[in-house]
């Protein structure tokens, strides 16, 4: 890996696999009705959700939206474009819009102002990670995995500049 950075183990798989455990419990106690359609959002939470969904028992559907805000580096530009719009109508449907992390809310935001658009029955935010520090939009996280420090965090699917994405746990960046 790159030698300027240094990695500070934050949560181990082991800890993120029993968080995750507890997320589906409360997942399940909400949606094992609904047949919610889990809407993750691209790159990052591509780990997380593959995860997620494991321990889900009940019907689920699946699919994805691409947006970028961050250029090559670790702060958001502000601004939030649609790479990837879903496959699935998501007209009518109860969407669990699934993310790496929350940092400043602009990302999720715009997604939600997108899907309320498209006239969904109901949206709901479940984030591994969440940063209330940095927050510059109102956003309510309805199932949240863990809060984190105002740091750069990696792994997990977290990336710094598309890399450590790989890596098992997840570790804050120190150094430049
Ligand atoms: P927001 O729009 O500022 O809430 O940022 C959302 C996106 O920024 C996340 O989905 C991540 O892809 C990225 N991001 C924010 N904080 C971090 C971090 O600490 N590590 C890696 N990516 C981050
Ligand atoms: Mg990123």
């Amino acid at each position: 890996m790159d030698s300027t950075h240094r990695l500070v183990p934050l949560f181990t798989s082991q800890q993120i696999a029993s968080r995750i455990s507890e997320l589906a419990a409360e997942i399940k106690r909400d949606y094992h009705d609904r047949c919610p359609l889990m809407l993750g959002v691209l790159k990052g939470s591509f780990v997380f959700l593959a995860d997620l969904v494991r321990q889900l028992d009940f019907p689920v559907e699946l699919d994805f939206i691409r947006v970028a805000s961050y250029g090559a580096g670790q702060e958001t530009s502000g601004r939030v474009k649609l790479l990837s719009e879903p496959v699935a109508a998501v007209e009518g449907r109860h969407v669990l819009l699934v993310e790496d992390i929350v940092d400043s809310g602009i990302t999720t935001d715009f997604i939600n102002g997108w899907l309320k658009a498209k006239g969904t029955a109901s949206v709901k935010l479940c984030a591994l990670l969440d940063k209330p520090s940095r927050r510059r939009r109102e956003v309510g996280v309805d199932y949240r995995g863990f809060v984190v420090p105002d740091r750069f965090v990696v792994g997990y699917g977290l990336d710094m500049d598309e890399k450590y994405r790989n890596l098992p746990g997840i570790s804050v960046l120190n150094g430049e």
